[in-house]
């Protein structure tokens, strides 16, 4: 399926309209939430307790592991994982455990034939079978050829492949991707292939690395020098697709289109789409490639996260001659350089501050306030953040 073309000319259209217009997508008012979203061991425990053992999880493109014996591994909350092409050109995951005593077989990502345990040299087949033991007659409870590394259960969807933790089953993940995934079906995800990764850790909580792509109120001020000259200062379609949502930012001369070419150039030719891929994953698509961001929780420290970046090129990104080590410096460095530095100030600002502190999402930062509230809603809150769409309460209402 391709993107559809309505689709397209109608946020082009509309992009144009509103911005002619100075109408952005508001939300009904500011939000006041707490500071314990961020910083509360308590509260990562319910979000990873509920949120990333129900979620299905964006692991990667199926693209970044084309051929047989190419593989991937991922470092998700809770999980190692590890996933790999067979000779069969089907994908299947494992956890990244050795049936031995439970050291990772394989590390970052690569081509294998096979793969071998650094620590005794057990041997795994692709299909995760385990072909080999040395000295196998000290083992009389294992049986090669039959035992192996543990599958766990992935969707590939779109060209994309979903993680389904032990509380999600294929059908409920379906029901709850379809918002946004039936909407990446146009994008030719598959026929994308990975140029570069990137991986690192920061010193803040995961959802501020999230935050950061849901509001261009920030881009005339922090990337004045970098993105911000391309864009069209602080201004971004917005609309939910629950539990998603897809942001679009038009690049400055998309008030310039003619007709012929608002009804039939691709969008991300004139903005840049922003897709937040519930609950971690950030993908940025532009018409030579793909940015996307996962921004992971570490188990009992709500202010650290673990951060992946892949960039991968679209058909046309392949056919080009493209420096992808300068695309990788310019797409992690305005993170890295400009966001997350705002985000470790902001973190330890709240560390410091302590359970009554908060922080404001503004009328202009309706996807902030969409994500969180879904966030609550997803964990069960009894008390969520209201929705953007939502009314005022009363009292505020009067003010
Ligand atoms: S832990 Fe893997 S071979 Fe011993
Ligand atoms: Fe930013």
């Amino acid at each position: 399926m391709r993107h559809p073309r309505a689709l397209q000319t109608r946020l082009i259209r509309e992009s144009i309209d509103r911005l002619k217009a100075q109408d952005p997508p508001l939300a009904a008012g500011s939000v006041e939430a707490s500071a314990r979203r961020y910083s509360d061991t308590d509260w990562l425990s319910r979000e990873t307790g509920t949120i990333f053992r129900n979620e299905p999880q964006y692991l990667g493109l199926a693209g970044e592991i084309p051929d047989a014996g190419d593989y991937m591994t991922r470092e998700l909350p809770g999980v190692s994982l590890l996933a790999v092409r067979g000779k069969d050109q089907q994908i299947r995951a494992f956890r990244n455990r050795c049936r031995h005593r439970g050291t990772r077989v394989a590390e970052g990502e690569g081509k294998a034939r096979r793969f071998t345990c650094p620590y005794h040299a057990w041997t795994y087949g692709l299909d995760g079978i385990l072909a080999s033991v040395p000295e196998a007659c000290h083992f009389d409870t294992v049986e090669p050829g039959v035992d192996g590394l543990c599958p766990v259960p992935i969707l590939e969807w779109a060209g994309m492949l979903f993680f389904l933790p032990p509380g999600t089953d294929e059908a409920t993940a379906r029901a709850r991707l379809h918002p946004i995934v039936s909407e990446l079906e146009g994008f030719d995800f598959h026929a994308y292939r990975s140029r570069r990764t990137f991986s690192t850790g920061k010193p803040t909580n995961w959802k501020l690395g999230v935050d950061t792509f849901l509001e261009a109120y920030h881009v005339p001020v922090l990337h004045a020098r970098t993105i911000g000259r391309t864009l069209v200062g602080g201004f971004a379609l917005y609309e939910p697709l629950q539990p998603h949502a897809r942001l679009v930012a038009p690049r400055r001369p998309i008030l310039d289109l003619t007709e012929e070419q608002i009804t039939s150039d691709p969008l991300h030719r004139h903005a840049i789409i922003v897709y937040r891929i519930f609950p971690n994953t950030v993908i940025v698509s532009m018409e030579t490639h793909a940015e996307i961001h996962r921004f992971n929780p570490v188990q009992g420290q709500p202010n650290r996260m673990t951060w992946d970046l892949t960039v991968a090129a679209s058909p046309l990104g392949q056919s080009l001659d493209i420096d992808w080590d300068r695309i990788l410096d310019l797409a992690a460095g305005v993170v890295e350089r400009e966001d997350l530095v705002m985000m470790a100030q902001i973190q330890a600002n709240l560390d410091s501050e302590g359970p009554e502190s908060t922080v404001t999402f503004g009328r202009n930062e309706p996807a902030l306030q969409d994500f969180h509230a879904e966030i609550d809603q997803a964990m069960g809150e009894p008390e969520p953040l209201r929705r953007p769409e939502e009314g005022l309460p009363a009292a505020l209402a009067a003010r």
